[in-house]
């Protein structure tokens, strides 16, 4: 493959410029050519399309973000969006595309595939729900954010003996509640793949009380519920002096940290060396520390994301 084109799509993440930058410098080092699309798929269909070269990734692998914007785009799950897409990489001469995002993303790179476009899937989203991979691009960063959001509580919480209901991003997974939580050390920490009991929550924060713990903090992954409904519910098991903090879209932003750069870094070289090879249909990971490639196609259908319950487990312990 003599030309190949980015995009990122979907949430943007901590570190996806750096995959940018990795891709197109590693491509230019092999002799290729490098193509950004801006605004992911939305700007694929309509050809929002320039060539990248050194100085455009200059300058870009410590910030957060993506230069190439993002956008979410429903409208490239239909055929007709799928071959305007295609039409457009044809156009400009593009034999292969690395997509950078999360599931949605990857679910319009498997489109392209399917349709003979050979596409190469790189995960990027902060909540590390992504199949084939232990760790996403950007999940580093949120955590580490998450957990500065964590002990700032704790120190406000602790001064007025409050409970505290730490709201934080993750869609359906709860893997930034659980590594943040067990970082942050907190007194329990409720994500959707575990049941919960809201009793049992309420006597651990009375136990603590009687004990003489000053703050109390409850991490819960937004699907959960919201931190709102839950202190409510709580509420009807005592009064905890409950106040609740939505961390939001915060949790998104900022300069990503060293290990995400050069997982970022990591991946963005080793979807240049497959396409080089005329490689198409995969999607990179990091699994047991080991970069692989895998049928997209097959991981997004047959293969399901988990998150490392022992954590959960482990924190239960700690927090008793
Ligand atoms: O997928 C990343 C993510 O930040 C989720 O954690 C969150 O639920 C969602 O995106 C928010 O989406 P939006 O920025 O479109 O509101």
């Amino acid at each position: 493959m003599k030309r190949i084109a980015i995009l990122t799509s979907g949430g943007d993440a901590p570190g996806m410029n750096a995959a940018v930058r990795a891709v197109t410098r590693k491509a230019i080092y092999e002799g290729m050519e490098v193509y950004g699309i801006n605004y992911g798929y939305a700007g694929l269909v309509v050809g929002d399309i320039r060539r990248l070269d050194i100085p455009d990734v200059g300058d870009i692998i410590q910030r957060g973000g993506t230069r190439l914007f993002s956008a979410r785009y429903p409208e490239f799950a239909t055929e007709e969006g799928q071959l305007k897409g295609i039409e457009q990489l044809k156009k400009f001469g593009i034999e292969g595309l690395v997509v950078i995002g999360g599931d949605g993303s990857y679910h319009g790179a498997m489109a392209l595939t399917k349709r003979g476009f050979p596409a190469i899937g790189i995960p990027g989203t902060i909540d590390n729900d992504i199949p084939g991979t232990d760790f996403t691009i950007g999940f580093d960063t949120a955590i580490n954010t998450v957990l500065e959001s964590i002990d700032r509580i704790r120190d406000t919480a602790t001064s007025h003996v409050r409970t505290f209901v730490i709201e934080v991003m993750g869609r359906n997974a709860g893997d930034i509640a659980l590594w943040a939580g067990v970082a942050g050390g907190a007194d329990d920490i409720i994500i959707p793949e575990h049941e919960f009991d809201m009793e049992s929550v309420a006597n651990k924060i009375r136990d603590g009380r009687d004990r003489g713990k000053k703050h109390c903090l409850i991490v819960l992954a937004e699907g959960v519920m919201g931190a709102e409904e839950f202190a409510e519910q709580l509420s009807e098991y005592g009064n905890f002096h409950t106040r609740v903090s939505v961390l939001g879209h915060i949790v998104r932003g900022g300069s990503p940290t060293a290990r995400d750069r050069v997982l970022a870094s990591k991946f963005g070289g080793y979807a240049v060396d497959l396409l080089k090879e005329g490689k198409g249909g995969l999607c990179v990971g990091l699994l047991d520390n080991k970069l692989v490639a895998a049928d997209i196609v097959d991981t997004l259908e047959n293969k399901k994301h988990n998150p490392d319950l022992s954590l959960y487990q482990l924190n239960q312990a700690l927090s008793f």
